[in-house]
């Protein structure tokens, strides 16, 4: 399996802070069954901005210390760029890292609370650059909460959906569980991500995420989201495309059986 969403490089943002977090996370995502993990380190304009070449010499480094730890895992470069008006241009200048490096798949993170006026500008000055916009955990961010029609127009424009593993156990609250659950559903979901920052405390925590993620998706459904999908971005091939998209109602299963108990 592939991970498409990890903070492991050590000390170039909020995530591991020393190589030793680093090796931790590895492990616990190799435990978990990842064999790739594609290190998306925060990007984002001012002292926070890095380059490819400082993303890739950091990959280069923990390589490094896996190869000397024989841990049996693939690192690929990549990055989880914050939403800014001058994306596009700073794409087409070669200044962000996509993910696999690869040059085809962009990574971009909206702020938690709202969608910017400009998002659809800079989704398309992304594609006019040949770039495909992969939308980094679209179930926690509240304007989509609010507006999920968003994505279908978003999907059916060729844009891609990357889920946290952890948005289905309702880590992130309850809305973004159930929107996460939804998207799963509708095959709006491309790619899972740990979005590990840290060693986590609790225990099997990806392993539960992934199970989540088989008995929401299906058996085929979850091959797609955890290894096809990123294995056609890290080989640069296309993922299937020319489907359309729609979003399921919320799941009432729930309620639906309790009644069905007084039908009987
Ligand atoms: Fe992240």
């Amino acid at each position: 399996m592939i991970d498409t969403h990890s903070h492991i490089l050590p000390g170039l943002d909020d995530g591991a802070k020393t190589i030793a977090d680093s090796l931790g996370i590895v492990r616990q995502l190799v435990h978990s069954g990842f064999t790739t993990l594609i290190a998306t380190p925060h990007v984002m304009e001012g002292r926070d901005f890095l380059s490819p070449e400082e993303i890739l010499a950091a990959v280069e480094q923990l390589r490094k210390h896996v190869a000397e730890e024989e841990i049996l895992v693939e690192i690929w470069p990549g990055a989880e760029n914050y939403i800014s008006p001058d994306l596009g241009k700073w794409a087409g200048e070669g200044k962000l890292m996509t993910l696999g490096n690869t040059g085809k798949y962009l990574l971009l993170e909206l702020p938690m609370l709202e969608i910017p006026q400009y998002t659809e500008q800079v989704l398309f000055d992304l594609q006019v650059q040949g770039l495909t916009p992969v939308l980094a955990h679209p179930e926690r961010n509240r304007g989509l909460i609010e507006r999920p029609e968003y994505l279908v127009e978003w999907a059916n424009k060729g844009v891609l959906f990357q889920m946290n593993l952890r948005s289905l156990s309702g880590r992130y609250g309850p809305e973004a569980q159930e929107l996460a659950e939804r998207m799963l559903r509708s095959g709006l979901i491309h790619f899972v991500g740990s979005d590990a920052h840290r060693i986590s405390q609790e225990d099997g925590v990806y392993l539960k995420g992934l199970g989540s993620v088989k008995e929401t998706a299906g058996e085929e459904g979850f091959r797609e989201v955890t290894l096809e999908n990123p294995r056609a971005v890290l080989t640069g091939e296309g993922l299937m495309g020319g489907r359309e998209y729609f979003l399921h109602q919320p799941n009432k299963k729930k309620k639906r059986r309790f009644w069905e108990l007084f039908r009987r």
